[in-house]
């Protein structure tokens, strides 16, 4: 067995655009710095299975431009266990291998503190279209999911206008609102209903009213997903109360999280899969990468766990007084 340095490299949950761009930073840096690298096929699931593929400059080529991630992903529920994790490292073991990096979400993020915590080298690199990872500006495939919801968006107000209604657009994100916010402020909408704030009926009935009335030719309401009103009950309650528009809802789901990652997902992704190596180079684990005003910086990954990331509802509050 050779005994150069042996680093893995997974993705894990929700795949992200960008990923790809973030595994072929990673394998390339680690090959210029004398590294083998372990492609970790499935995520974490593959982890426990030992399901390593060897990977050279050549196996990255072509993927730096195309969503989702070549090393598939899971949600893998076996590792969530002591067991799952036990076996995982046993695996590691076997196959020399001295480091991970994990590219993934916030569960993700859990796992690697996990594996930390039992002694092994990890660095996590935030990847998740929820944008809601404590200890980075933006995750990899934020930026990306944005600008698929700016273009459906801009698509379904082209619609909206020419038949004056009201059209409710779901977002994803799981339980925080950064995507829908984001959307409210980058679309125009008339208001945005998120899972941070409780949803006021009345107020949602006011402003489409109120959009009517001003003579405006739509109303956008963006719903996230894990806001406390599912968007089907808002269309019906819409349409019930003869607030001036018809109403169209669209639910834009995993669209959301596929795709080509636009140039500032693949310079992120990028920057983030070169620092990761040098943190391993100069003897750092237990982080994450993170995007702060002064570059990519190293968090603790305990600190990554225990924080909860919020939005800044300025953003929020920004969307109404845009909405005029
Ligand atoms: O975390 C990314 C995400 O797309 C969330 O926005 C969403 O709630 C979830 O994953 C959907 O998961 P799945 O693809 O397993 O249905």
């Amino acid at each position: 067995m050779s005994d150069k340095f042996k680093v893995g490299v997974l993705t894990s949950g929700g795949d992200a655009p960008g990923m790809n761009a973030a595994i072929r930073a990673v394998v390339r840096t680690a090959l210029v710095n004398n590294m083998e690298v372990l492609g970790v096929m499935h995520g974490y699931e593959g982890l426990v299975n030992g399901e390593f593929r060897p990977l050279g400059p050549r196996d990255v080529g072509g993927i730096l431009q195309r969503g989702g991630t070549f090393l598939l992903t899971s949600r893998s529920k076996r590792f969530m266990e002591p067991t799952g994790q036990r076996d995982a490292i046993r695996r590691m073991n076997e196959a020399g291998m001295d480091a991970l990096i994990v590219i993934g979400g916030e569960g993700s993020m859990n796992g690697a503190y996990a594996l930390a915590k039992q002694g092994v080298k990890v660095i996590g690199l935030p990847g998740s279209i929820d944008n809601d990872i404590w200890g980075t500006n933006i995750a990899i495939g934020t930026d990306t999911a944005m600008n698929t919801i700016m273009d459906a968006v801009d698509k379904l107000r082209d619609t909206a206008s020419s038949h004056q209604r009201a059209f409710l657009i779901e977002t994803m994100g799981r339980n925080s609102g950064y995507l829908a916010v984001m959307a409210g402020i980058v679309c125009g909408a008339e208001i945005v209903l998120i899972p941070e704030n409780p949803v006021d009926r009345q107020e949602v009935a006011a402003a489409v009213e109120d959009a009517y009335k001003r003579g405006k030719t739509h109303a956008i309401i963006i719903n996230a997903e894990g806001s406390d009103i599912r968007t089907t009950e808002l269309a019906t309650m819409i349409d019930e109360m003869d607030l001036g528009f018809k109403t169209r809802m669209t639910i834009l789901g995993h669209i959301q999280r596929g795709g080509s990652p636009t140039a500032y997902d693949r310079v992120l992704a990028s920057r983030m899969g070169v620092k990761a190596v040098e943190a391993l180079v100069e003897g750092t684990h237990g982080v994450m990468t993170g995007l702060k005003s002064k570059g990519i910086e190293f968090i603790p990954l305990a600190d990554v766990v225990n924080n909860k990331r919020k939005i800044n509802m300025e953003y929020y509050h920004m969307v109404k007084v845009l909405a005029r």
